[in-house]
């Protein structure tokens, strides 16, 4: 049965991404937003043009509010259930350009507390994966956000701060409602009926500590959209200004499309990963949509579309449009073999990851430019 679902903890079947905006009653980015934006950002990040963020809610909303001079914070974050790979970063590489270019300040929050009530492994305990949040950490401050501008805490180390807000959420939130929206049963530990209140915090953080109304701007995989319903309504009985989002898609599996997963690590390109892994994943795992032999792939053309390689480099690693139409017509046409492509995809993930290795090493000595706690 090819059934879809998409909620915070679980992605499963081949999405189709207008009938998830139909669903979740979000609105598509079209090409008025897109030229909006244009308008204050001078150019169009590559992820917005190819429309790797599809989705929105509010951002005309977030633009007024902009033109008028009232500056939105951005907000993002990160669950630190393992090793981050490769789909784990669209949003961020999207949110550090979107910082960059209205200068603004980010809030980003790693939830240890989520990764540890939502955990299957038994014996996983919170030290465990406030590990992971620190490790996490290095690769976030990898990506290049601005120091002065960011703020980075951890769920339990930013407690004090996020608890008090937390139970204010909490008090409005019904466990009729939590359970309509995430799916838990009578079964699902209290922790994590509670958990998402922590989540919508930071949505009204920057309200709270300017003491003045102040936008914000949630850029995020479409998976957390469920949350963020849930602070948006929660935010007028607060009095607190919805938070407008962008949403992404997902980065497909090497083996099999729908959600690159860190629980199937021959699907998954991580951060940490060798150049030599890098090339037997990809050579090996990558679904091709080449022919089964060479004359009838020259003859009939591959099919690009459900090429993972090439996908890749649509999503995340060619940003020259040129340089991908041009792979494009290549492999559609049967000029370029599949083993070229991959070839392509393997060099462009190899140089990506050696500079993010070395920035990762760097980044031990920024840790207390970012990291916040109370
Ligand atoms: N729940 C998210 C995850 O599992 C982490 C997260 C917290 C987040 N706040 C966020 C993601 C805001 C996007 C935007 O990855």
């Amino acid at each position: 049965m090819n059934e879809i679902k998409v909620t915070p903890w679980e992605v499963k079947g081949n999405i189709n991404y207008e009938k998830l905006i139909k669903e979740f009653g979000t609105e598509e980015v079209n090409d008025t937003l897109l030229k909006r934006i244009e308008k204050y950002t001078g150019e169009l990040h590559f992820m917005l043009r190819r429309k790797v963020f599809f989705s929105h809610r509010d951002m005309h909303w977030l633009l007024d509010e902009y033109e008028k001079g009232n500056k939105f914070v951005i907000y993002t974050g990160r669950g630190p259930s393992g090793d981050m790979h490769i789909g784990h970063i669209v949003p961020l590489i999207f949110t550090k350009w979107l910082q960059e270019k209205f200068n603004a300040e980010l809030y980003f929050q790693i939830t240890d507390d989520e990764k540890f009530l939502f955990s299957k492994k038994e014996n996983q305990t919170i030290e465990d994966v406030n590990k992971l949040a620190h490790d996490n950490l290095l690769d976030i401050i990898a990506l290049g956000f601005k120091p002065k501008k960011t703020k980075i805490f951890i769920d339990t180390e930013y407690a004090k701060t996020l608890y008090k807000e937390a139970i204010k959420v909490a008090k409005h939130l019904t466990f009729s409602t939590a359970k309509a929206t995430f799916g838990f049963t009578n079964e699902s530990n209290v922790g994590q009926i509670f958990f998402t209140s922590m989540q919508s915090v930071p949505a009204f953080l920057p309200t709270i500590q300017k003491g003045k109304m102040t936008p914000v701007l949630i850029p995020c995989a479409v998976d957390q959209d469920p949350h963020f319903r849930i602070t948006r309504d929660i935010a007028s009985k607060l009095g607190y200004p919805k938070p407008a989002a962008i949403h992404s898609i997902f980065i497909p599996g090497l083996q099999h499309g729908g959600k690159m997963s860190t629980s199937e690590p021959n699907s998954t390109i991580f951060l940490k990963d060798t150049p030599k892994q890098v090339k037997d994943k990809i050579n090996k795992q990558a679904f091709s949509g080449g022919r089964d032999t060479i004359e009838e792939h020259r003859r009939l053309g591959g099919n690009p579309d459900i090429d993972v390689s090439f996908q890749l480099l649509r999503i995340i690693f060619e940003p020259d449009d040129q340089k991908l139409q041009k792979i494009y017509d290549d492999y559609k046409s049967g000029k370029m073999l599949s083993g070229e492509l991959k070839q392509i995809c393997i060099e462009k993930i190899n140089a990506f990851l050696e500079k993010h290795q070395e920035k990762r090493e760097k980044a031990k000595d920024s840790i207390h430019d970012f990291l916040i706690s109370d």
